[in-house]
């Protein structure tokens, strides 16, 4: 069977890719706006275009049974990713599936509400979904690589602890949603525990530094993130603080028959 890879340049579609190009009997075409490098996936097939690019997609589209759908955290995700449903359906892509976020009650505006959107539009597509709503990336720490190395990680969410996820569990996860077709979901992934910010510091043996959420926003500003993205990450960490992403799942080890994986560790 052929998939389509939007996002194989990014950190899930590259697993995903991957994944899938070692698997007997499926081919993977690669939808990417720069050429691939010596670190990107193994694959069958590349199409260069742009999610703003509606004829690339539907270049992209044809002949492709299942799409994996990713695309960065931007003001514009849901004009983009609604190009490339809209490309799948005219091209009679069967399925759909999707990165997406944790639905938290009162955050439905930004970065949260473009998500939801996201998800209504395919809730009314011909193409079936599978919504895969991962908690936050332990690779989102990542980073911060060089505050760690100085001894400090910052995580301005209070008491709140995170469910965090190695990205490999969410790409193996959407791996299957795009060959097996009993995956409907949403499927809420999480890792095998949860941990508040001084737990992920003592797991990496840092101190931890909880900022005072204006300042963390004004800090992150200046050093170059969208306004619009830093808002809506102080919403989230707001969330965090009151415990909305500490309920741990066990949807990675039903899916994969095997447990997440453990974060953090050195
Ligand atoms: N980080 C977290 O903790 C977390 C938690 C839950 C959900 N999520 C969701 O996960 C998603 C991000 O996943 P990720 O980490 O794999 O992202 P990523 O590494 O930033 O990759 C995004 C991919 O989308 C591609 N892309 C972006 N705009 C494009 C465009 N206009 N045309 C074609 N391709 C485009 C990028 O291509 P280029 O390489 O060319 O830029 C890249 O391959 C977001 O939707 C985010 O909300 C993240």
């Amino acid at each position: 069977m052929k998939v389509l890879v939007i996002g194989a340049t990014g950190e899930l579609g590259r697993e995903v890719a991957s994944i899938l190009w070692e698997r007997p009997g499926v081919q993977v075409r690669a939808f990417v706006r720069r050429p691939l490098t010596a670190e990107s996936p193994p694959v069958d097939e590349v199409v260069t275009g742009d999610l703003r690019d509606r004829d690339s997609l539907r270049n992209a589209c044809a002949g492709m049974r299942t799409m994996f759908l990713v695309s960065s955290p931007t003001q514009d995700q849901v004009e983009l990713e609604t190009n490339a449903i809209e490309a799948a359906e005219a091209a009679g892509v069967e399925r759909i599936v999707k990165v997406s976020n944790i639905p938290l009650p009162g955050l439905d505006t930004g970065l949260h509400g473009n998500h939801r959107a996201v998800e209504r539009r395919l809730a009314a597509s011909r193409c079936r979904s599978t919504i895969v709503q991962p908690s936050f990336f332990s690779s989102v720490l990542d980073k911060q690589g060089d505050v760690v190395a100085r001894g400090a990680v910052v995580l301005p969410t209070g008491p709140g602890k995170i469910a965090w996820i190695d990205p490999f569990d969410i790409a193996a996860v959407a791996a299957e949603a795009l060959v097996r077709f009993d995956l409907d979901g949403p499927l809420h992934l999480t890792g095998p525990d949860a941990l508040d910010g001084d737990e992920v510091a003592a797991r990496l043996g840092v101190k931890r530094i909880d900022l005072p959420l204006d300042k963390w926003r004004a800090t992150v500003v200046a050093s170059g993130l969208d306004p619009w993205l830093a808002d809506s990450s102080v919403h989230l960490f707001e969330a965090v603080a009151r415990g909305a992403l500490a309920q741990t799942t066990d949807t990675v080890e039903s899916v994969l028959g095997r447990p997440p994986r453990r974060v953090f560790e050195r």
